[in-house]
């Protein structure tokens, strides 16, 4: 039984989404906890109810970057997770803390990376006139939002979208795809060869 520790800053759906997918298709895996750096995260009463431990560390009670991952690494390891998954995590971690869990670490970022990396991606991509959005779930390095590909969502930018209707539409199938990829972690299903990610059932780590 492998162990999940998922870390959230707000509304937490995709927690949410990896949450029901693990108890009603009985991966081998438990969510150990799930730790928010913001108190009142709305993910965190859903995350209680399911009788999930949850935790709060407030950066703003550290004095550097550095104290903020130290602490909560030693607070993660308590659990000792085999994954990390960043869902709607909103911080800057430090090389320290991205080498600790290299390639047991995964996030989801709403683009097709390796466009659009850092916030305001839909928004970004309707400036510059992009036919396609999307997100992508990767391995976390200490490059923001790079890292070996896990699986891509692409939705086709029709007329009239604004940044709320295309991040509504992605967000459907981030809910798809962030369970799936971290199904295929905790099964053992994921290697990264060459910096490319690969699927051992060949099964499709593009989502539509
Ligand atoms: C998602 O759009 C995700 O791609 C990005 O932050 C948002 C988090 O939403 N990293 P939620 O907290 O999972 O609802």
């Amino acid at each position: 039984m492998k162990s999940i520790v998922i870390l959230i800053s707000g509304r937490g759906s995709n927690m949410e989404a990896i949450v029901r997918a693990c108890a009603s298709e009985v991966w081998p895996a438990r969510i150990a906890a799930v730790i928010s750096n913001r108190p009142g995260a709305a993910g965190l009463d859903f995350a209680a109810r399911h009788g999930i431990a949850t935790l709060v560390l407030d950066h703003k009670g550290f004095a550097s970057r550095e104290a903020f991952d130290a602490e909560l690494q030693r607070v993660i390891d308590g659990f000792s997770p085999d994954l990390l998954v960043l869902a709607g995590f909103m911080r800057i971690l430090t090389p320290s803390f991205t080498a600790h869990y290299a390639e047991r670490m995964l996030n989801i970022h709403p683009s097709l990376l390796p466009a659009f990396t850092g916030l305001h991606t839909h928004a970004r991509a309707l400036e510059m006139g992009c036919k396609f959005v999307g997100a992508t779930v990767h391995f976390v390095t200490a490059d923001l939002d790079h890292g070996a590909i896990v699986a891509q969502a692409v939705v086709p930018v029709i007329a009239g979208d604004d940044e709320s209707s295309l991040s509504a539409r992605v967000l459907k199938l981030e809910h798809r795809m962030y369970p799936r990829a971290v199904r295929w972690f905790v099964e053992g299903k994921l290697a990264i060869v060459d910096g490319v990610v690969r699927q051992s059932d060949g099964e499709a780590q593009a989502f539509s």
